[in-house]
């Protein structure tokens, strides 16, 4: 069966034959690649990644304005959307990962001074290491889960869903951006070719691991459709799911209210 149409209940690296394995390989990688993580991002994006990030906290500003609201950043590898969701109001904002190579360039960051409105202070926000779908948060106790490009990669998206409305309070918001498939004429052929032909070559040659890069574009190519995504979530219990794309059609941020 081709990549494209194995059923997307969870992401399967090359190899992987069960969920535990799945999540260990995704595990491995990331911290693989953490070293040279940033700069590849910004460079295989174009910089558009921080665009991605801001415009999602943005569209989370009320809930981030308020001083006494709980944020968890899933997935938040190097914490660059947790700092922007903490540059961008008062809500305490933590960041969760499962890889410390991550989280250790995250609390890194979080300790360098930061530029902008609050030049001269650390960025506020603090750094947990856990599995997404084991939070270490009390039912009901979040106002805001965000999580970019994260999802993607969780073992058991429904388990993942189910984890994420059990932390959050009712009438929380669930915000996940991701990478999707455009949809096909020549912008989303060229962007076909520019990840599956270009990026897993400069992000392999770059990185040392071309394995995680060649991951990327069939990991993508796995994922749900966004109508699909936005079913699933319907089902795990969200409310009011819907969702925007940008680039070209391939990033789609998702937001839904847990019910
Ligand atoms: C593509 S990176 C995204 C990092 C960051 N959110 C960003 O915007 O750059 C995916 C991150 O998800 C983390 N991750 C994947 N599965 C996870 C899980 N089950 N629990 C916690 N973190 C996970 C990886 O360790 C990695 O840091």
């Amino acid at each position: 069966m081709p990549e494209a149409a194995a059923p997307a209940k969870g992401t399967r690296p090359e190899g992987a034959q069960s969920e535990a394995d799945a999540s260990r390989k995704v595990r491995e990688m990331f911290t693989e690649i953490a070293p040279h993580y940033d700069f590849l991002n910004h460079l295989l994006s174009f910089e558009q990644d921080r665009v991605w990030r801001a415009r999602t906290a943005r569209r989370v500003r009320p809930i981030l304005l308020r001083r006494d609201a709980r944020v968890l950043d899933l997935c938040c590898g190097t914490g660059d959307l947790a700092f922007a969701l903490a540059r961008s109001g008062a809500a305490q904002v933590t960041g969760a990962d499962f890889s410390h190579a991550m989280l250790v360039r995250a609390t890194t960051k979080s300790k360098t001074r930061s530029r902008g409105p609050k030049a001269g202070s650390a960025i506020p926000a603090t750094f947990l290491e856990a599995d997404a779908l084991r939070l270490p948060f009390a039912d009901s106790s979040l106002d805001l889960v965000t999580t970019a490009f994260g999802f993607r990669n969780l073992a058991n998206y429904e388990s993942g869903l189910q984890e994420i409305r059990r932390v959050l309070k009712r009438g929380g918001t669930l915000a996940i951006l991701e990478f999707t498939e455009p949809p096909p004429g020549l912008a989303g052929d060229l962007y076909r070719w520019y990840c599956r032909k270009v990026l897993p070559k400069i992000g392999g040659f770059l990185s040392g691991n071309p394995n995680a890069y060649k991951y990327l574009p069939a990991s993508v190519a796995r994922f749900f459709h966004p109508d699909e995504l936005v079913s699933l979530m319907g089902e795990a219990g969200f409310a009011s799911v819907e969702y925007q794309l940008w680039t070209l059609g391939s990033v789609a941020l998702h937001t839904g209210i847990r019910a």
